[in-house]
């Protein structure tokens, strides 16, 4: 199993180019499951999570070609496999977002239940709620969701008890095909959901209000092909920035997406380090300031992403002062904090949903191992920062989110290899 050997203690210096975004990427390949032509993608960053959910629709019949542009076109017409095994499904959480496009156009599915995952329980029961409201019928045996519509889906109210990206992302999905108007009220606001709704525009779908709470989608008989540029990762983009700040360096991230970064570069502000931004240009300079200790409570869209908890607590590590880690999203998201303090970091956990975090002089390199994608990289960041070398296990998970990322920040100055055992 391949593992990260970092040495630590260099400022990142220079320039860098955002990926495109994972979490985009991968319900914008669902939905292609929708058309009834070819859709052509740019932008797909090379991950893990990528393959594996092409896999998935090469799996159930899709037809994938990749130009010399590394363009990815996918041709759904030829599905007739309509059952997402376990052992992909299982690899990844995301692959359960087949689940809307298949049964939309098909009239029948059976995704393999997601099961557990390192940060918590994750239920699909908003998912299947509104499916379920839009007519379909719902059993789940022998680990799977059956999920039937004979007669197709019928638009609906679908009022989300609680705000779930993937759930607004299949119910989103399967409204397009369905009968009718569907209402998804408590809709997740995130830039993913908005640039899922703004592809599946393109192939021809009538959809209003994404990015707020309520979005409506007007059905029709079948979407077309389409091409689509994926947006920026913006996860991928705060993490730099963080490791910018921690390492006390100075960057600048090219292609990247300032109108959707608004409160994590407020907070990098709050920490003491200056940000500059043009229209898809982030710089942050971190070298004259030391970092301040700052409270970070994770929200949904706009505002502080959880998939950037357990960089913050990196930094907040290596901060000056006390600060308060509050995660509101998921339970179980602190698996990082017993990683961090064998770099030394001085964290405690106060409750399931609260760590305390005294900042220290320095941290010192250590064996560690990944335990999910987020937390794998705020082990890296200590690395990153950290005096001598640090040996980071199990770094698949790192590789499910991160494009090159020993070649990215090897350019902006840090060393770090990837070997082998
Ligand atoms: C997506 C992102 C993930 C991010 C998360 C929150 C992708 C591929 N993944 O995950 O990186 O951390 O959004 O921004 O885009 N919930 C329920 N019932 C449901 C669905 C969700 O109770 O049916 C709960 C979850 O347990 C969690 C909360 O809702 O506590 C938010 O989860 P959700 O927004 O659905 O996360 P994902 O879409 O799985």
């Amino acid at each position: 199993m391949d593992k990260l050997l970092v040495r630590g203690g260099i400022p990142l210096q220079g320039e860098t180019r955002a990926s495109g975004s994972k979490n985009s990427s991968l319900p914008i390949l669902a939905a292609t499951l929708l058309a009834s032509k070819p859709v052509q993608l740019d932008n797909l960053p090379h991950l893990r999570d990528v393959t594996t959910m092409l896999e998935l629709l090469a799996d159930l019949g899709a037809r994938i070609s990749v130009d010399e542009k590394l363009g990815v076109t996918v041709d759904t017409d030829s599905v007739s496999n309509l059952r997402a095994p376990y052992d992909l499904v299982r690899k990844m959480r995301a692959s359960f977002l087949v689940l809307g496009p298949l049964l939309a156009r098909y009239g029948r599915v059976e995704v393999s239940l997601p099961g557990g995952c390192a940060i918590g329980t994750r239920p699909v029961d908003q998912h299947l709620k509104a499916l379920e409201l839009m007519g379909a019928t719902i059993n789940i045996a022998n680990g799977y969701v059956i999920a039937t519509c004979q007669k197709g889906l019928e638009g609906a109210h679908v009022e989300m008890d609680v705000v779930t990206v993937g759930g607004t992302q299949n119910a989103l999905m399967a409204a397009t095909l369905a009968r009718g108007t569907t209402v998804i009220e408590n809709a997740a606001l995130e830039p993913e959901v908005v640039e899922l709704a703004t592809c599946l525009r393109q192939m021809g779908a009538d959809i209003v209000g994404e990015g707020t709470n309520t979005v409506t989608v007007n059905g029709c008989g079948q979407l077309g092909g389409c091409s689509y540029r994926v947006k920026p990762d913006r996860i991928e983009v705060g993490t730099y920035l963080i490791a910018a700040a921690a390492t006390q360096g100075r960057i600048c991230i090219h292609d990247a997406c300032p109108e959707i970064l608004v409160a994590v570069l407020a907070k990098l502000e709050e920490f003491g380090h200056q940000v500059q931004v043009s229209e898809s240009t982030i710089s942050l300079d971190a070298t004259t300031t030391a970092s301040r200790a700052t409270n970070i409570r994770t929200e949904a869209y706009p505002g502080v992403p959880t998939d950037l908890q357990a960089q913050f607590m990196a930094l907040n590590c290596v901060s000056h002062g006390y600060s308060r880690i509050t995660e509101t999203i998921f339970e179980n998201r602190f698996m990082h904090v017993q990683e961090l303090v064998r770099l030394g970091a001085d964290v405690r956990l106060k409750d399931a949903r609260t760590a305390l975090v005294k900042g220290v002089a320095e941290l010192r390199g250590a064996p560690v191992m990944a335990t999910d994608l987020r937390a794998s990289s705020s082990l890296l960041i200590g690395a990153l920062v950290a005096e001598g070398e640090t040996a980071i296990n199990r770094i698949y998970h790192i590789d499910r989110g991160y494009e090159r990322i020993e070649e990215k920040l090897g350019r902006l100055g840090a060393d770090i290899r990837r070997v082998q055992g």
